[in-house]
């Protein structure tokens, strides 16, 4: 498609108290980014007179929640859930360094490379997108993604031509959309960080 929307998920529970993964609920400012979210693409398309893009989500509740405004179908992918963080799931960055130093100095090393024990690295998530990037390169309309941290990276390399070793350092920040143009090489950003 020429317009591919990325957006992390509304502020969920464990982003307030910094725990890595699971299946969290979003908090009252979280779910204030879906209200905020679902008037955005209302002035992007219905205002405009547009069809509304497709709405492609995770199979967690955070991101399913956070699209729940927006008056379309949403399809979820397994393949959008958040890098598996494995024996670290749950767990905050301080506590794993304190309590297994041993992975956040590995992590840090080749954080691209990294497989947490029992999860997966960033080179995982890459590859498991894969079918995702061909089921939206072949898409002609406009699609929107709400996915997590380390999925938008992956996805937002992808079409911004960033290298994979940058992948894991990319600045997503919460609250924020970010329009892609895909053009014949590579594609223009719009960033909307909306006001909640
Ligand atoms: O903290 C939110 C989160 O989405 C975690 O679930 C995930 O493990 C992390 O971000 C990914 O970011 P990083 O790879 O920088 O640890």
């Amino acid at each position: 498609p020429r317009n591919i929307y990325l957006s992390r998920h509304g502020e969920s529970e464990w982003n307030v108290t910094g725990q890595l993964g699971g299946d969290p609920d979003l908090t009252v400012r979280g779910r204030k980014y879906a209200k905020c979210l679902s008037t955005f693409i209302d002035s992007e398309f219905t205002k405009e007179g547009k069809e509304l893009p497709l709405v492609w989500t995770s199979q967690l509740r955070r991101t399913r929640r956070t699209v729940e405004h927006i008056p379309t179908m949403n399809l979820c992918w397994r393949a959008l859930n958040e890098i598996d963080a494995g024996v670290c799931e749950g767990m905050t960055y301080k506590s794993i360094a304190e309590q297994l130093p041993d992975i956040a100095h590995e992590r840090k090393k080749d954080k691209l490379r990294y497989r947490y024990p029992g999860g997966e690295s960033y080179m995982d998530v890459i590859y498991r997108l894969e079918p995702v990037i061909l089921e939206l390169e072949r898409q002609r309309g406009p699609v929107l993604i709400v996915a997590h941290n380390a999925v938008v990276r992956a996805i937002y390399a992808y079409f911004m031509n960033k290298s994979q070793d940058e992948c894991p350092y990319i600045d997503i920040p919460l609250h924020t959309v970010f329009k892609l143009t895909t053009r014949a090489y590579g594609a223009e950003e719009e960033v909307f960080p909306l006001e909640i």
